[in-house]
């Protein structure tokens, strides 16, 4: 069976008083045993959080694709695993439209994180417009090939997958339960014709762009949402506990 996964990007939310709170908090929740929580706080807190929750991972949000050197204010994959930091993100669409981020340099940043065995949390999603003009299966396609085809089958099996919809991202608009279960099922066909039905079988997908308590079971209970990468909701623990008990 996949893990279900919960994960809340905090994206560059909160001082550290308030982020370690939040995380001490969040630490003392009873998780269950099918349900695994990951939390990406802004990176210069990785190294203070201190973590006793068996079911709580820690994130980054970013890693470099240079493995070490002259790269003024950059964080490599070796120094997120010497930290024992077990995934990042990449490809968020924030670091795509800000950073002029592109599938060539994720996938790098993708293949730096596998030789340290971090698990990438790889975004893809269409914009508005793709959507708008009957595109967005092309579009993800396309990220998907780019991104992730050069991979082995061990290799793509430390991906998790993260659809999210860049017109739902902070936006309060959701994908419909019946949309985002149409895109992740495509994924899973993606990845299965390329390697095999095992292989897309065990992969992760998660849904995110405006995820919230009162959609999150919704989302969840379709057969190829795997859980939710958070982000607003992510920020207060009401929310974020709320939608962890929504599967
Ligand atoms: P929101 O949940 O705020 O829409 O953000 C989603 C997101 O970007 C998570 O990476």
């Amino acid at each position: 069976m996949r893990k279900r996964i919960v994960a809340g990007n905090w994206k560059m939310n909160m001082n550290y008083k308030e982020a370690n709170n939040l995380f001490e908090a969040l630490s003392k929740i009873k998780i269950s045993n099918s349900t695994n929580v990951i939390i990406a706080p802004p990176s210069i807190y990785l190294s203070s959080f201190k973590n006793n929750n068996d079911k709580i991972f820690l994130s980054s949000q970013n890693v470099s694709n240079h493995n070490n050197g002259a790269y003024t204010g950059e964080i490599s994959a070796e120094m997120l695993s010497s930290l024992d930091i077990n995934y990042c993100i990449v490809g968020h669409s924030e670091r795509r439209s800000y950073y002029s981020e592109n599938d060539k340099l994720i996938s790098k940043k993708i293949d730096a994180l596998l030789n340290y065995d971090i698990s990438p949390i790889y975004c893809c999603g269409e914009l508005k417009l793709d959507r708008e003009s009957q595109n967005h299966q092309q579009v993800v396609k396309s990220q998907i090939e780019e991104a992730l085809f050069h991979l082995s089958k061990s290799q793509i099996k430390s991906v998790i997958i993260a659809y999210e919809p860049v017109w739902a991202i902070g936006t309060g608009l959701t994908a419909s339960s019946e949309d985002a279960q149409n895109m992740h099922f495509f994924i899973r066909s993606l990845i299965s014709e390329k390697y095999d039905s095992e292989t897309a079988q065990s992969i992760s997908i998660l849904y995110g762009g405006s995820c919230k308590p009162n959609n999150a079971k919704e989302l969840f209970s379709q057969p190829d949402i795997d859980g939710g990468l958070i982000g607003g909701a992510a920020l207060n623990h009401k929310d974020f506990s709320d939608i962890i008990f929504s599967f």
